[in-house]
């Protein structure tokens, strides 16, 4: 036995792979990287270390055969025999070419526990910058480098529970490390969390070499909501109410304007703006009101619910003060209705790319949680957002704008957002359709890896990305801020006393210019904290109080009349049940 060597090679040989008696069976498992020198070669230059990955491994006995079984238990296990299937990776050659043997390998040579230098070489984890872990088995990090992980997407797929949101803080840890703009799209308020630095135990942080940090500095969280249904929220997140143009309101809000709408509408802005410099949407809702037909009403209906919202404003959140080095915005949807989500989201990732495009913003990070609910796939659903989302996906590395996707349902996020991801991150994924969804967008996915998504343990991801030679198991590090996504005790809940609901009072915090009037936003469907999209619960309506007299009425004119849609024909009682989903 040759000293340091693991096993032997043995029996038929070939040049992808070969047979491995275990001699030390606590370095040879499934997964375990090993090396072997190759100089079956006559030419000396060839002779070199080849990496190999142990695929499947096998014990057995021939002294312990059933007949003997019957008879009981075996105490003796000394003579077992543990076979190794071990599958070759390569070697690098001297331009950095990754080569694979072309001879077989002798029978009767030794393998080795694979080194650091040679492991991280041949699989191709040159990045130094960001640390996301560590090799499965192993204490070799594995470092992503931000430029290919921004530039070229990523995608973080797997069940829920299996630490998505985990893994994507961990992602964004790194990358607010590196002062990288994010815009984080937050469904579920889990995000803010990376304000507070993490608890753990000490092995954990030092077996990752990291330690416990908040990054409250950098995180402002934004809620398009209000700040009463909102109250961690730092900031109100509004959408530019000014001006708006036919353009504007039918891409925020397409599927509400017929034709003949758009004609009513396009008719009340030129004559609007004829007469004033600026204009409010309660100013075009009292220019409609002024249009002779009947389907005004219609138009009147759906504009005075786009005003009911609350999300449009005077004074707008700019993409400059969202998207800024070394700050991550995070937008906590806690509150807003799923359309009116999508809506916001189609608009932000609008303004967004063009802002980029136009290098009035740094490049950075758009990351989306959720990203099946703002990118469905064709046949699940059809959203405002996913047209700006596939854009994205498809132009955002030209201008340096990256975005994260992430989803329990990899099945249902439209196909050409999910294939521009040149970095995924899987972890334990079991439904048939989400693994097939997953298999098609890699390349050179075996039957073998999905297997592996199937039995992934909890923490552990497979990293696939075009840097690296072939998918890898990884040990997601620790976590240096607080994680945000932790489930509900619905059991705890139940015995604990429930306060009741916030007070849904309407706020004013544009001051400086006229606000249009505006009623609170009804929290219909109020989410819960928590990893889980299917966690939503119902809560009975409250009844709103009309707006406090603290609030003035634009004072250019007065809206001529509150129409409704009495007719009950199609319009604003559609959207309004849609974005509300019940009646005031
Ligand atoms: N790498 C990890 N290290 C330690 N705990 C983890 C890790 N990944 C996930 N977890 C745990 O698993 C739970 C679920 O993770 P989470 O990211 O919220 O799931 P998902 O977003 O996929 O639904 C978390 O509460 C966290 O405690
Ligand atoms: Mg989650």
């Amino acid at each position: 036995m040759v000293r340091g060597s693991v096993g032997v090679i043995f029996g038929e040989t070939g040049t992808f792979e070969f047979k491995v008696m275990v001699l030390d069976s606590s370095k040879v498992y499934r997964g375990a990287y090993v090396k072997v020198w190759h100089d079956a070669s006559s030419d000396e230059k060839d002779h070199t270390w080849v990496l190999g990955q142990v695929m499947a491994i096998k014990r057995s006995s021939d002294s312990f055969s059933i007949e003997e079984a019957m008879k009981g238990q075996r105490t003796d296990k000394s003579d077992d025999r543990i076979v190794a299937e071990v599958m070759i990776i390569g070697s690098r050659d001297e331009n950095g070419m990754l080569r694979s043997p072309v001879i077989p390998f002798s029978p009767g040579s030794p393998i080795f526990a694979a080194d650091e230098g040679l492991t991280r070489a041949v699989l191709g984890l040159t990045g130094n910058e960001m640390d996301i872990g560590l090799l499965e088995g192993t204490n070799i990090k594995v470092q992503l480098s931000v430029n290919s992980l921004v530039q070229k997407h990523c995608s973080i797929l797997a069940k829920t529970g299996s630490g998505k949101s985990y893994t994507a803080s961990v992602l964004l840890e790194e990358l607010l490390d590196q002062n990288i703009p994010l815009l984080i799209i937050d469904p579920h308020s889990e995000y803010s969390s990376l304000k507070v630095p993490g608890e753990g135990n000490e092995e954990d942080f030092s077996r990752f070499g990291v330690t416990p940090k908040g990054y409250g500095s950098k995180i402002t969280v934004y809620t398009p909501a209000s700040k009463s249904l909102n109250p961690d929220a730092d900031e109100l997140f509004r959408l530019n109410g000014m001006n708006l143009t036919v353009k504007d309101l039918t891409s925020i809000f397409p599927d509400n304007f017929s034709t003949t709408h758009t004609g009513i509408l396009y008719e009340a802005i030129q004559k609007v703006r004829a007469e004033m410099e600026t204009y409010t949407i309660e100013d075009l809702i009292f220019e409609v009101g002024n249009d002779k037909s009947k389907a005004k009403w219609n138009v009147i209906s759906v504009l005075e619910q786009i005003r009911d919202t609350g999300i449009l404003s005077p004074n707008p959140t700019s993409i400059e003060q969202l998207f800024q080095k070394g700050k991550a915005s995070v937008i906590d949807f806690k509150g807003v209705t799923p359309e009116l989500q999508s809506m916001i989201v189609a608009s932000l990732c609008t303004s967004l790319f063009e802002e980029r495009k136009l290098n009035r913003i740094p490049p950075g990070m758009l990351v989306v949680e959720e990203a099946h609910n703002y990118a469905p796939e064709k046949g699940f659903s059809k959203t405002t957002s996913t047209d700006i989302l596939r854009t994205i996906a498809s132009e955002g590395r030209k201008f340096g704008l990256g975005m994260m996707v992430i989803s329990q349902r990899p099945a249902r996020i439209d196909k050409n957002v999910l294939s521009q991801c040149g970095t995924q991150v899987i972890m334990k994924v079991t439904n048939p359709n989400d693994l097939k969804a997953i298999s098609k967008g890699l390349e050179g996915v075996t039957s073998y890896v999905e297997e592996e998504l199937m039995r992934l343990p909890p923490g552990v991801a497979m990293l696939v990305s075009n840097e690296i030679e072939r998918p890898v198991l990884v040990d997601i590090r620790i976590r240096k801020s607080k994680h945000g996504g932790e489930s509900v005790n619905v059991l705890k809940a139940a015995r604990t006393v429930t306060p009741p609901p916030p007070v849904m009072s309407v706020e004013n915090h544009e001051t400086s210019r006229p606000a249009p009037v505006r009623r609170p936003m009804p929290e219909l469907h109020p989410t819960v904290s928590g990893p889980d999209s299917d966690m939503m619960i119902d809560i009975p309506v409250v009844d709103i109080p009309e707006p406090a007299s603290n609030i003035t009425p634009p004072p250019k004119r007065q809206p001529s009349r509150q129409p409704r849609a009495e007719d009950g024909s199609e319009g604003g009682g559609k959207l309004f049940k849609k974005l509300f989903g019940a009646n005031r």
